[in-house]
């Protein structure tokens, strides 16, 4: 076993609320030397971290790996979903720095729907019955044959709009004109997948892999609508809170015995070694637990309730997973309950009005009584000219509690959350409602 060098100098890439989360969480590593961060990322990872001033893009990847040589960073940690599909990992990986983020033939789990389903049939994995097509004329013959409510899916990456979930034929064939015809999402849209829809509850179970093996870290449940009671447009996610009491233990071994394994096998069987999360969005059906999708980074708002609570040195956690030495790792978790609200900027998620001032974060943080803990992430903030914080997106803040149980972690979330002020500031009361029932009073207000 190699252990994590002390002091171990991070390069966090990402710039939004998964990442503060993580930045919060490596901060507390006592084996953490140097944080260095994205110049752009939000004002909370900055005060956490020194902006790294290598270019980012694609194009300009030698500047970033001789930044890293001469800045001697040992763990290179990548968030989101874009670097990864464009193979950063690969790139960036060299024999004396370890990086976290699975390389670009792992990444396609996530960025190309079609051949996910393909190594799920492979395996064996139970997911929706499907079919992928690259043909306009054969998918409109698919889905004339088929009468049972469908799903139209494109393939590639389209930050979380790609999926039309069609209650009849009529919404079923519109999706397929405006994702392969009018290509609504570009290219992404070029192969469709089209599958049955499942009916249950969702969950999102991720798990840390290092190549070979595995470790299922509690289970989520985020909420993609904005509004409550899930209605209206999807999200990013308006809220997430972990441990999900919905997730049994005998569904948590089903999943990780029929899906995770099985899945990094597959993977492993065709010479990709997976290093860093996946991320099974998954359906609790009548039938059992199925695949909806595959992520392989962690989720957004996931994160923040994950860390939270979790116990262990993450500096020592990532360095092992990316250096295939997990089994070595102790990752543990606080058995109290975390719930992130996330407070978003009026009009999301649609256009937004940016700039407006932020205040109240200490206010929030002071909730909460001896055993309990509040923690705001940040997402779309940034600061003025003046240093004055202010909004820079739509999910602006994750109001994440830490409390006895689920009913007293979202209480605490929502009376944390409804200290920040900012012109147009709304969020949903009822993060974990599908346990909990609905809430009681109005949560819009400005
Ligand atoms: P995905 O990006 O594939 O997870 O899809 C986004 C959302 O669409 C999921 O979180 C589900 O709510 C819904 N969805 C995806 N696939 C299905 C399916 N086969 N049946 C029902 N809902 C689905
Ligand atoms: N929470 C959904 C995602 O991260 O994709």
């Amino acid at each position: 076993m190699t252990n994590a060098p002390s002091p171990c100098n991070v390069l966090l890439i990402g710039t939004g609320g998964r990442e503060h989360a993580l930045a919060w969480k490596l901060r507390q590593s006592p084996l953490l030397g140097q944080l260095w961060v994205q110049p752009d990322a939000n004002a909370g990872i900055r005060a956490l971290g020194r902006p790294c001033d290598a270019p980012f893009t694609a194009r300009e990847r030698f500047f970033l790996k001789s930044w890293l040589d001469k800045n001697e960073i040992h763990l290179v940690v990548i968030g989101p979903e874009g670097p990864l599909s464009e193979g950063l990992a690969d790139e960036l990986a060299a024999p004396h720095r370890r990086v976290f983020g699975p390389t670009k033939d792992g990444a396609r789990l996530e960025f190309d729907k079609s051949f996910a389903k393909q190594v799920m049939r492979q395996a064996n994995v139970p997911t929706a019955d499907g079919r992928s097509f690259t043909n306009y004329e054969a998918a409109r013959a698919y889905v004339d044959a088929r009468d049972i409510p469908l799903v139209i899916k494109a393939s590639g990456l389209c930050a979380g709009k790609g999926v039309v979930v069609c209650s009849n034929h009529r919404e079923a064939s519109s999706a397929l004109d405006r994702i392969m015809k009018s290509r609504e999402f570009g290219e992404a849209g070029a192969t469709v997948v089209i599958e049955e829809r499942l009916v249950g509850q969702e969950m999102s179970v991720l798990a840390l892999v290092d190549g070979r093996s595995i470790t299922v870290l509690d289970p989520c449940q985020d909420h993609k609508q904005v509004g409550e009671g899930d209605t209206g447009p999807n999200t990013g996610g308006m809220g997430s809170y972990c441990p999900t009491p919905l997730a049994t233990e005998t569904a948590m071994a089903e999943i990780t015995r029929e899906v995770l394994v099985p899945t990094v096998d597959a993977l492993h069987r065709d010479g990709i070694s997976f290093r860093g999360v996946l991320y099974a969005g998954m359906m609790l059906t009548p039938g059992g637990p199925k695949v909806l999708e595959f992520n392989t980074r962690f989720g957004d708002p996931e994160t923040q309730p994950l860390m939270a609570r979790l116990r262990g040195d993450l500096v020592d956690i990532l360095w092992k997973t990316a250096g295939g030495e997990l089994d070595q790792a102790e990752v543990d978790f606080d058995p109290r309950c975390a719930c992130c609200v996330v407070v978003c900027s009026e009009g999301y998620p649609g256009t937004v009005r940016k700039g407006q001032p932020i205040e109240g974060i200490e206010a929030a943080e002071a909730c909460g009584g001896p055993d309990e803990q509040v923690v705001v992430f940040h997402a779309g903030t940034t600061t003025d000219p003046e240093g004055k914080l202010v909004t820079a997106g739509g999910r602006v803040l994750g109001v994440t509690a830490l409390a006895a149980d689920l009913p007293r972690a979202q209480a605490l979330a929502n009376e944390a959350a409804a200290r920040i002020r900012f012109p147009g500031a709304f969020f949903r009361r009822d993060i974990g409602h599908r346990v909990l029932g609905a809430p009681t009073a109005a949560s819009h207000r400005d």
